[in-house]
């Protein structure tokens, strides 16, 4: 890793993103024969119509590291050329190594800091956070950042009021020093006080449980209010974000929001005061992938969706823990 300090000031820009879905779709009508629910349910609230679920024996690291190669190959960066890579995931392959590790060791990029940050879905914006922390220290040139999840494992296909939530996938963004511009702030935020309304209650150090490992080794959540919270956690935010960097709400070239809910979405997209098509949204066919949600939005708004160079976007994301942050860049 270099650790030469500069005197001039550095931004991590983002040079080039890339996404991987699973191949298999699961529709709402498929979820309709499998707990007591209804596409119109589902949309209504949701505003999810699919999701992708990894195959079986398909891991975390396995769409980590198909994500990761497309940012690469679209930065035009070889492993050999990295410094850094920080994973957010809350669905590891294992407990460790790290899912980090073994993606370095799958991209073969031996040898450079590689770690996971859980900060359930919110640990994208954490991980970019952190790595560009390391970019503006000097301590890193290049780093590639990843949120890839396998949510799927951890649902109970029984439970209609989560099962119908979450999706699997991966997102990947390859960051590089630049003196021009890149992220301009980064924003964190956690309340463990509210550690009960959102979680999977199955410990290492709290112990495998037998109830827990049973009835608990699945994702448990106060659905409303957790869609209270967030709400207002994003709200908060949000406005920190453009006061820190005196900008009104009007400034925002594009929002890619977490895509937990499209309610959640359309409630932050208000506050900014910004029109849905300056938001990128795929919860509709992605579903809450957690930690992979907002690179794989970040990604389909990049390829497909006309976010173009010198626009200035706002990532922003919720989780359990809770936690939830922002960054805003110019792209
Ligand atoms: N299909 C049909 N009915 C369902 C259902 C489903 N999949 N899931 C729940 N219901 C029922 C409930 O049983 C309840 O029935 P009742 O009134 O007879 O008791 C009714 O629908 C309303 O449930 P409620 O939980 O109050 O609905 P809601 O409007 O809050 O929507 C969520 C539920 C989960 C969609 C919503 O709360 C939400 O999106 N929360 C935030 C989730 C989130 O962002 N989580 C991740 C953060 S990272």
């Amino acid at each position: 890793m270099n650790e030469s300090l500069t005197s001039r000031r550095l931004y991590a820009r983002i040079a080039g993103t890339g996404s991987y879905l699973p191949e298999r779709v699961l529709r709402n009508e498929d979820l309709a024969k499998m707990v007591d629910t209804s596409d119109e349910w589902i949309l209504a609230r949701t505003g999810i119509s699919e999701r992708h679920i990894a195959a079986e024996g398909e891991t975390t690291s396995d769409l980590a590291r198909h994500a990761a190669l497309r940012a690469m190959q679209a930065a035009g960066v070889r492993a050999d050329e990295l410094d850094l890579i920080v994973v957010g995931t809350t669905t590891p392959d294992l407990i460790f190594p790290s899912t980090a590790c073994l993606l370095q060791d799958r991209i073969g990029a031996w040898g450079i800091p590689a770690f996971d940050v859980n900060a359930a879905c919110s640990g994208f914006v954490y991980a970019l956070a952190i790595a560009d922390k390391f970019i503006r220290s000097g301590a890193a040139r290049t780093a590639l950042v990843v949120g890839a999840e396998t949510l799927s494992r951890m649902v109970d296909w029984r439970e209609r009021s989560s099962c119908v939530l979450f999706g699997d996938g991966a997102g990947a963004v390859v960051l590089r020093a630049d003196e021009d511009t890149g992220i301009l702030s980064t924003h964190l935020h956690a309340d463990g006080s509210k550690k009960d309304l959102l979680r999977n209650p199955v410990g290492v150090s709290a112990g495998f449980r037998e109830h827990e490992r049973n009835a608990g080794s699945r994702i448990s959540m106060a659905g409303n209010d957790v869609f209270k919270y967030a709400v207002k956690a994003l709200d908060a935010v949000v406005d920190e974000t453009l006061e820190a960097n005196a900008l009104g709400r009007g400034d925002i070239d594009w929002l890619i929001p977490h895509q937990a809910n499209l309610r959640i979405i359309a409630a932050t997209a208000k506050r900014l005061e910004l029109p849905m098509e300056r938001v990128v949204v795929t919860v509709d066919r992605h579903g809450n992938t957690s930690s992979a949600s907002v690179p794989l939005a970040l990604d389909e708004g990049v390829r497909r969706g006309g976010i173009r160079r010198g626009q200035l976007l706002l990532l922003e994301a919720f989780g359990g823990g809770f936690t939830w942050g922002s960054a805003l860049l110019r792209y």
